[in-house]
C-alpha cells in the first residue's frame, strides 16, 4: 500500500501552546492543568473557559483562541477539495452484505466509525471480524493492511481470530501476527497508545489500515464515576478522539470504536438508552451505528445521523465465520 500520503500542512506544524500570543510557560502549565493540553483544545474552547483556567483578560483569551484556530488552519475548504478527498475513501467489508450496504460498501477509511449498544450486542465481535477482513486483499473486500487493536477490557480473543481466519482460508498465524494488540490499563494509557500509533506507521513502516479501540469509553466512564463535573472527562475524550481522527485522515485508515450505552431514567417512550460520551463522541464519529439484539439470535444495526448516508437499518448474524447475513 502507498505510504506516501500527502500530509496536510497543519499536521506538519510544530507550533505549540507557547506560540500563542500572551501565553508563556506558566500559562501553558495552567492551561494543561485545566485540560487544555494542546492547540486544538484551546481552539475549540470558549473565552470564559480560558479565562477561568489562566486568569487572562477576555481580550487576551480571545486573541489566543483566534491564533490557535489560525495555526490549525480551521478555515474553509472548497467543495471540490472535500469531494476529491472523499474519492480516496477505502472500505473494509464486514462479512455481511447487508451491513456493508448500510455503510455504502463497508467500514470507511478517513474517519471514525462507532458502534454503541448493550452488553452482548456484537460490538467486539464486529471488531474481531474487521481485524481479520482488513487483511484481505482489496479485491476480496479488505485493505491488505496491518491492524492495531487497543483493548481496554481484555476482551480480545485470539482464538476467535483464528476461527474467522480459518473460515476465510487465511493463515491464522499470519493473521494474528498482523494484529498489534495493546492492553490499555487506564484512560491516560489508552490515550498514549493512540498517540504511539503514528510511530508504528512512520518509524516502523507498518501499513496500518485499521485501528480498533474496544471500548472507547469504558475507562473514561469508570474513572469519572461520581465526580462533580464531567467537563474534564469530556475534554480528554475529545482530545483522544481528535488523535484518532487525525490518524484516520492522514494515513487513510479506518478507525473502529465501540461504546456502551446507559439507561435514560426519565424515558418512557422510544429507545430508553443513549450512548456514553454524549455529543463529544457523536461529533467525532463520522459514522455511528446503534446495535441491538433482534429475534432468534440475530442482531440489528441502525445507522444514526450519518452526514453522507441515508438513515437505515439491517439485520445480521454473529456466526462461526464472524459476521454474516441472516
Ligand atoms: P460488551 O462488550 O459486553 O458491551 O458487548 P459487545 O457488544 O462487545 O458483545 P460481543 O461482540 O462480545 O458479542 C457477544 C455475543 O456474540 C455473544 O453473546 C454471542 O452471542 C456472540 N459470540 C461471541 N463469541 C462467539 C463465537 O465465538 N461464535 C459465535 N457464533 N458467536 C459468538
Ligand atoms: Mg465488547
Amino acid at each position: 500500500m502507498d505510504q506516501e500520503l500527502d500530509i496536510p500542512k497543519s499536521m506538519k506544524d510544530t507550533q505549540t501552546l507557547e506560540d500563542l500570543p500572551g501565553v508563556g510557560a506558566a500559562t501553558v502549565d495552567k492551561l494543561a492543568a485545566a485540560g487544555f493540553g494542546d492547540l486544538m483544545a484551546v481552539a475549540v474552547a470558549t473565552p470564559g473557559e480560558i479565562m477561568d483556567a489562566t486568569g487572562m483578560t477576555e481580550a487576551v483569551a480571545k486573541k489566543a483562541i483566534h491564533a490557535a484556530r489560525e495555526m490549525l488552519d480551521m478555515g474553509f475548504s472548497s467543495g471540490i477539495d472535500i469531494y476529491e478527498k472523499r474519492k480516496n475513501v477505502l472500505r473494509i467489508t464486514s462479512g455481511s452484505k447487508e451491513l456493508d450496504k448500510l455503510l455504502n460498501g463497508g467500514f470507511e477509511t478517513t474517519g471514525i466509525t462507532e458502534t454503541y449498544g448493550a452488553y452482548g450486542s456484537g460490538k467486539s465481535q464486529i471488531g474481531h471480524a474487521l481485524a481479520v477482513r482488513a487483511q484481505l486483499p482489496p479485491e476480496k473486500g479488505g485493505l491488505g493492511g496491518i491492524v492495531v487493536y487497543i483493548d481496554t477490557e481484555s476482551t480480545f480473543r485470539p482464538e476467535r481470530i483464528i476461527e474467522i481466519a480459518n473460515g476465510l482460508k487465511l493463515d491464522p498465524d499470519e493473521v494474528l501476527r498482523n494484529i498489534k494488540v495493546a492492553r490499555a490499563y487506564n484512560s491516560d494509557h489508552q490515550m498514549l497508545l493512540a498517540e504511539k500509533i503514528e510511530d508504528l506507521i512512520k518509524k516502523d513502516g507498518l501499513n496500518v489500515k485499521l485501528v480498533i479501540v474496544d471500548s472507547l469509553t469504558s475507562h473514561f466512564r469508570a474513572e469519572y464515576v461520581g465526580r462533580g463535573t464531567l467537563a474534564g472527562r469530556q475534554q480528554k475524550l475529545n482530545k483522544h478522539m481528535h488523535v484518532l481522527s487525525k490518524l484516520a485522515d492522514m494515513y487513510n485508515l479506518c478507525v473502529y470504536v465501540t461504546n456502551q450505552v446507559m439507561a435514560k431514567p426519565d424515558m418512557f417512550f422510544g429507545d430508553p438508552t443513549e450512548a456514553i460520551g454524549g455529543h463529544i463522541v457523536g461529533h467525532n464519529s463520522q459514522t455511528r451505528i446503534y446495535l441491538r439484539k433482534g429475534k432468534k439470535g440475530t442482531r440489528v444495526a441502525k445507522l444514526v445521523d450519518s452526514p453522507y448516508l441515508p438513515d437505515g437499518e439491517c439485520g445480521f448474524m454473529i456466526t462461526l465465520n464472524g459476521v454474516e447475513d441472516i
